[in-house]
């Protein structure tokens, strides 16, 4: 169960979040948790994270070790910061901040892979898309551009997240069916791709307007192994709600 921060908190509120999540999460342990908030707040979300069973992840990261490329952020970076994890092709990075293509997507795959961070890839069709039935061929172009590319060693450590662009930030969540679906033909291009074994290990979070009151239907569908969550994940006492649906 992740919790996507986006550009929200400061390092102070990243302490104040801890100490009232740590607690409503203390006999949690039948799910993996996962924060990713801004990059400046890692050292102390880590910090504050200490001996609690929650992983800390980066919103994004550079292709390259260094070098000069004013404002990127690199795995490595993140890596020494305490980040175990990374976002990978959020879609307001695709469409919104930084336009980027799935060929984007899969070097900073490669990269968070060889800093040891496990990527979240996320995927996921546009509203005009989906209104045009037209879903299917983008989460097919997305696995063929950003995943497809992986060797079989550097798919085994990655988890994708199946987020319509049409449910982020608009509280409208996709119904579970159309989650469990979209989830499927994701699965069945692993499949294709890397076989049967490591089609079905693969991990697939849901990511779009999940909250409290919808995470239970979400929950029961047997191809939802997660959920990214945004707006919901900033507050302690929601996200530890949805983190217990699990
Ligand atoms: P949301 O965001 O839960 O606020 O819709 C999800 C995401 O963008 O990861």
């Amino acid at each position: 169960m992740a919790g996507n921060w986006k550009m929200y908190k400061t390092p102070q509120d990243t302490a104040r979040f801890f100490i009232d999540f740590r607690p409503l999460i203390a006999n949690v342990n039948h799910c993996e948790i996962v924060i990713f908030p801004p990059a400046i707040d890692i050292p102390e979300a880590v910090a504050s994270a200490a001996n609690s069973g929650i992983a800390i992840g980066g919103q994004n990261i550079y292709w390259a070790a260094e070098g000069a490329f004013t404002g990127e952020i690199s795995a490595q970076m993140i890596r020494a910061a305490g980040a175990a994890w990374v976002l990978v092709g959020h879609s307001e990075r695709r469409h919104h901040v930084a336009h980027e293509a799935d060929g984007d997507v899969l070097k900073k795959t490669q990269a968070a892979l060889s800093a040891g961070l496990t990527p979240v890839i996320c995927v996921g069709e546009k509203l005009e898309e989906h209104k045009a039935g037209k879903a299917n061929d983008v989460l097919v172009r997305q696995f063929a551009g950003g995943i497809a590319g992986l060797t079989e060693e550097q798919f085994a450590r990655i988890v994708i997240a199946y987020e319509p662009v049409w449910a982020i930030g608009t509280g409208q969540v996709a119904t579970p069916d159309i989650a469990s679906n979209a989830h499927k033909l994701i699965r069945s291009e692993a499949e294709k791709r890397f076989g049967d074994t490591a089609a079905q290990q693969l991990r697939i979070l849901y990511g779009g307007s999940v909250k409290p009151d919808n995470i239970q239907g979400l929950m029961r569908e047997p191809e939802i192994d997660g959920t990214l969550v945004g707006g919901a994940s900033l507050d302690p006492e929601s996200f530890a709600e949805i983190v217990k649906a699990a």
